[in-house]
């Protein structure tokens, strides 16, 4: 027997909310259920509607708890899992001094095996079934990544990092075997199982010249593939990032001129733009990431996120671990909350869970697989305990809305609110913590 019914109280979005008070936004039953079969949703709805038609179905009752779409990351580095909490530097500093030395380790084949496996773990404690991740610039620690991934039946996107320039001679690759190395992993990756591929080169200031122009060539011959880069995170950055290519109108002009923008572009931070550069993304499709553990943490500066609203461009959210000090999209989307609250702009609960599930999905271009809860999707699902903790039990005692309560549990919620999680219709819950206790023997 493989069908399930999952029952609890079920919150899935259609749209993206424009108000508080958009109940048109979302989808939610009190008493529902979500019956999936093959690791597919097949329906969603009223438990009493569903029941009596899936007879067959083993039923796992999860109320009172909610049930949503497994949460989307979508910018994470996967090797500097064991570098969140790096002390006191800015973006520049702290690359060279904590980054660029974390991510040597990943020439041992033995290490990248264990930390992916450890960092797909730690995803799905958290909620998050699908990712987007940079890789080290080693092969093989792309082969650990999507070995994990598919150990799990996750749906993750990723790459090898390029860089061949202003890096350490043993984490620099170049223009030939980044290319090479590249085209070997998406033949190899993109497309089996649930894997993506993401070209990544990390940014203009690790890149040469010839470098980006093997960039456009990759982007040129994988449309199929997602392109993913960082832009305009620290003043300092753009400084550097800009004196390297001098005949560029702007940091965001470095990309565009190597043809690497398109709906297929994830740009991290995006903090420091101009209005001409939000407006080129725009015209482009380009997304801008969203990352605000990670701003605030590096001491990067407030993702302005109103300005790239009113100039039409897309935008997603992300941990952006190790800059970013959380797996949590819950824990992320309060500290989104708080980055948007100092400018004076609103972050309605609804919206925040909309930006982590739809929002995110969309922005990846896979809303018709991920991020929402319907027929046909994948069954990738996150079962949510609104009074994890004693003191959200005790704020929730005092609760009386449904966004109240996701907004206690954005704000107040971590790895201990997600009860379960689904991976294409499986249980993951036990079977992480089986296989990667949180203490140590
Ligand atoms: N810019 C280039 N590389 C990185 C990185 O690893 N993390 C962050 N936050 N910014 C970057
Ligand atoms: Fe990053």
């Amino acid at each position: 027997m493989n069908k399930l019914i999952l029952r609890g109280r079920v919150l899935t979005f259609v749209e993206e909310p424009t108000s508080i008070d958009d109940q048109s936004a979302y989808n939610y039953f009190e008493d529902g259920a979500v019956l999936v079969e093959d690791g597919k949703i097949v329906d969603v709805g009223e438990y009493a509607a569903i029941a009596p038609v899936a007879a067959d179905a083993k039923i796992v009752d999860h109320r009172p708890n909610l049930i949503m779409p497994g949460f989307i990351d979508t910018h994470l580095h996967f090797p500097q899992t064991q570098a969140i909490a790096s002390y006191g530097a800015q973006l520049l500093e702290w690359l060279n001094t904590y980054i660029f030395v974390e991510e040597q380790k990943f020439s041992s084949t033995a290490h990248a095996d264990f930390i992916a496996g450890r960092f797909m773990d730690e995803l799905l404690r958290n909620g998050t079934t699908s990712a987007v991740a940079y890789c080290s610039v080693h092969r093989e620690s792309v082969d650990a990544y999507f070995t994990a991934a598919e150990q799990r039946g996750m749906l993750m996107i990723g790459g090898k990092v390029m860089m061949d320039r202003n890096a350490p001679d043993a984490l620099r690759d170049t223009p030939q075997s980044g290319y090479d190395d590249t085209k070997a992993l998406i033949a190899k990756w993109h497309g089996r199982g649930r894997a993506h591929y993401a070209i990544s080169p990390r940014f203009a200031i690790t890149s040469t010249p010839r470098q980006m122009e093997m960039s456009q060539a990759l982007v040129r011959e994988h449309p199929e593939c997602y392109v993913q880069t960082h832009l305009s995170e620290n003043r300092d950055e753009i400084a550097f990032a800009t004196s390297l290519y001098p005949s560029a109108k702007d940091y965001t002009d470095i990309y565009a001129g190597y043809c690497l923008l398109g709906e297929k572009m994830l740009l991290g931070h995006c903090i420091f733009l101009s209005d001409r550069e939000i407006s080129v993304l725009a015209e482009t499709k380009s997304v801008a990431v969203f990352c605000p553990t990670s701003n605030l943490f590096l001491g990067s500066g407030l993702f302005d996120r109103d300005r790239f609203r009113s100039l039409g461009a897309r935008i997603s959210v992300a941990t952006d671990v190790g800059g970013g000090t959380s797996f949590s999209m819950l824990e992320t989307m309060s500290e989104a909350y708080k980055v948007l609250h100092v400018q004076g702009q609103r972050l309605s609960p609804f919206a925040s869970y909309y930006m982590m599930t739809l929002g995110n999905a969309r922005a990846l271009g896979l809303e018709d697989r991920i991020g929402s809860l319907r027929t046909g999707g994948d069954a990738d699902i996150v079962v949510l305990d609104s009074k994890a903790k004693p003191a959200m039990e005790l704020r929730m005692r005092t609760a009386t809305t449904l966004a109240e309560e996701l907004f206690i549990l954005q704000t107040m919620g971590d790895d201990r609110s997600v009860a379960e999680v689904y991976v294409a219709g499986k249980p993951m819950k036990s079977r992480i913590d089986t296989a990667t206790p949180q203490v140590k023997a």
